[in-house]
């Protein structure tokens, strides 16, 4: 399994960008159905909506796209990891979970995903299980007081489902 891009389905982008009228301030929720399809929002399909959308380019939708933290620019992985470091959870020690993780996932500096597909990482602001800190979640089953030790067990376990 390898982080490749998919194909883009400019038929579907065009369903999008014609269900909000071609209209330049609808960019986010196309962007937002974009990111439904595919998990992240790849760079084709931002350049694509960027050249159609009258009163758009690509840079512009690019810009937006980063600006905001819910949008994904990174295919996301098969296990989607996320590690709170919301206050409470910072507190009791979230950052050498952080840490234990990405060594663990061999995680490259700057990257959120694996090269291999596998897993993707992040950090949240407050999962709203503070009573849990440090928690990390993924693919949305939660991991209670964790620690680095914990952590590291837990990748191992998927690590060996999937060998
Ligand atoms: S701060 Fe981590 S769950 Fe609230």
């Amino acid at each position: 399994m390898t982080t490749s891009a998919p194909a883009v389905d400019k038929g579907k982008l065009d369903e999008i960008i014609q269900s909000y009228d071609g209209e330049k301030s609808y960019l986010i929720a196309m962007l937002q159905k974009v990111q439904e399809i595919y998990k992240y929002l790849p760079e084709e399909a931002m350049t694509y909506i960027g050249s159609k959308v009258e009163g758009l380019s690509p840079a512009t939708v690019f810009g937006v796209a980063t600006f905001y933290a819910q949008f994904s620019l990174e295919p996301k992985g098969k296990y989607e990891i996320k590690v709170c470091d919301g206050t409470a959870c910072h507190v009791r020690g979230s950052m050498p979970v952080l840490e234990a993780v990405k060594k663990k996932i061999q995680l490259k500096d700057g990257k959120m995903t694996t090269e291999n597909g596998m897993f993707s990482l992040e950090t949240v602001s407050c999962l709203g299980a503070c009573s849990l800190a440090p928690a990390m979640v993924i693919n949305g089953k939660i991991y209670p007081k964790m620690t680095a030790d914990a952590a590291e067990i837990v990748i191992d376990t998927l690590l060996k489902e999937n060998v």
